[in-house]
């Protein structure tokens, strides 16, 4: 499949936009300073807070699962059977005591970070898959 490109300067701080590749939907998010830094308060609360599953690209492989801090970029799939985990912003909390920010999959209540990482006690497996991309410009993003 041809890759995807998206203007990421239209996308508002917080928000997400779903875009479609390879027949699969993709989120996008821009995080927020305070999303960002909230990445950082739960690691005792992941399966995999590092990354050691190869969920994502090489380049990928950091705290913020990203090439950019500000951008996350996964698929909108769940890694237990698949269903499209739903994004709250600031009332995750309902989730996951103290985290504001994350995604609830309504299927059997998985539940995985800003950064698309899986919760402990949860039937999903492994964090969210990172698809390939690039930014060949500052506000282009290239999915595939
Ligand atoms: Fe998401 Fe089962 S498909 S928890």
């Amino acid at each position: 499949g041809a890759p995807v490109e998206i203007n990421v300067s239209k996308i508002e701080p917080g928000q997400l936009i779903r875009a479609e590749w390879r027949g699969k939907p993709v989120y996008v998010v821009r995080r927020t300073e305070e999303i960002i830094a909230g990445l950082s308060t739960h690691d005792g609360q992941l399966k995999d807070p590092q990354s050691e599953v190869p969920q994502q690209p090489d380049y990928a492989k950091n705290e913020y699962r990203s090439i950019k801090p500000e951008f996350l970029v996964a698929l909108g799939v769940c890694t237990h059977l698949g269903c499209a985990p739903t994004h709250h912003k600031g009332d995750f909390d309902q989730h996951v005591d103290g985290v504001k920010d994350g995604f609830f999959c309504p299927c059997h209540g998985s539940k995985f970070d800003m950064a698309g990482r899986v919760f402990q006690s949860v039937p999903a497996p492994t964090n969210l898959m990172i698809p390939e991309h690039s930014f060949p410009t500052e506000d282009t993003l290239l999915i595939g």
